[in-house]
């Protein structure tokens, strides 16, 4: 079992690369408010009493300088972890100062998380409640729809689906509009696209199907482990390279993976919002106060906690981070 006293340092990790990236809203650079993001968080997990291993991060280690796969962070005295990082999910979303960039990090005992490539993933989520085996990945998107109306006793047209807009969902996108139901569309982000099943009355996204990163997706599982919900994945490689590279980590290109599948064991989820969005608001700074809002969840226990922090002296904590 993870620490309870670990939820509130995982919090802190994200709040400052949240903070770090939000500095650089709307600038139209990509790289340069994911680069401030990792850096923060680095410095954040390097702080924690863990022997972790980034398992998910910023790629392989000749391709990534920090949070690289393999790294070792925190200061090694506690419990060894699996940790992953996605220091700013959304980054064109943040240079373009759009809705809903987080700073996201998933932290699992050693062992609880899938080593999951930097490649696509087909993804299906749905949220608690609902009867298990209700949708598969290797149903029709037409069936999952009718068969999530009428568990939820609804009509098809009652359901939205959340969709990654990009041209290769096109045909999934018709499949689901002809049944009537809704889609929303959303142009980054599809870890808050998976987390939003699991609050309808507030998001009104009832199912969120479709490919994306793969890392997203076992970050999104992460969280579903502690809200409850359920979701399958299954890697897409793209090429032979990528195939041989997802069977190097051990990965299992064919195999349909069960959120258990993805993160199990006792599992620490934290998001801050970078910009305002609909599942957290993004920073504020004010003067020199700067609010953060973060959700940090734990599957052990079930217990999701939403956290407002106000850092005061911000430029102080900035040339720390
Ligand atoms: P980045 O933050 O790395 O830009 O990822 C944003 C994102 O939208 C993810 O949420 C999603 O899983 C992935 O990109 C989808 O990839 P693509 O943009 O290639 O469709």
């Amino acid at each position: 079992m993870l620490g309870r006293t670990l939820v509130l340092e995982v919090g802190r990790v994200t709040e400052g690369a949240a903070i770090a990236a939000a500095k650089l809203r709307g600038r139209g650079d990509v790289k340069a408010a994911d680069k401030v993001a990792v850096d923060a968080m680095r410095k954040e997990l390097g702080r924690i009493n863990i022997d972790g291993l980034v398992v998910i991060g910023e790629g392989e280690m000749d391709e990534a300088p920090m949070l690289y796969i393999g790294e070792k962070v925190g200061t090694g005295q506690g419990p060894a972890v699996d940790i992953a990082v996605d220091p700013l999910e959304g980054t064109t979303i943040c240079a373009k100062a759009m809705p809903n960039a987080l700073a996201v990090l998933a932290i699992a005992e050693r062992g609880g998380l899938l080593h999951a490539p930097d490649m696509y993933m087909d993804k299906i989520a749905v949220g608690p409640g609902l009867p298990d085996g209700l949708v598969d990945l290797d149903a029709s998107a037409e069936d999952n729809v009718h068969a999530l109306a009428k568990a939820k006793g609804v009509t098809v047209e009652e359901i939205t689906a959340c969709i990654l807009d990009r041209p290769r969902h096109a045909e999934l996108i018709a499949a689901v509009r002809g049944t009537g139901a809704a889609v929303q569309l959303i142009p980054d982000g599809d870890i808050a696209g998976v987390i939003w099943t699991t609050d309808t009355d507030q998001t009104n996204i009832d199912i969120y199907l479709g490919s994306g990163g793969a890392p997203e997706g076992v970050l999104a599982a992460a969280a579903l482990r502690c809200i409850g919900g359920q979701m399958q994945g299954r890697l897409l490689p793209s090429n032979h390279e990528e195939r041989v590279r997802a069977e190097k980590m051990g990965a299992d290109v064919q195999k349909k993976y069960s959120i258990n599948d993805m993160a199990s064991g006792d599992v620490i989820f934290s998001a801050t919002g970078v910009t305002d969005g609909s599942l957290l608001e993004g920073v504020h700074f004010r003067g020199d106060f700067a609010e953060t809002e973060t959700v940090v969840m734990r599957a052990e226990t079930g217990t999701v906690r939403r956290v407002k922090t106000t850092f005061r002296n911000i430029g102080t904590k900035l040339a720390m981070l």
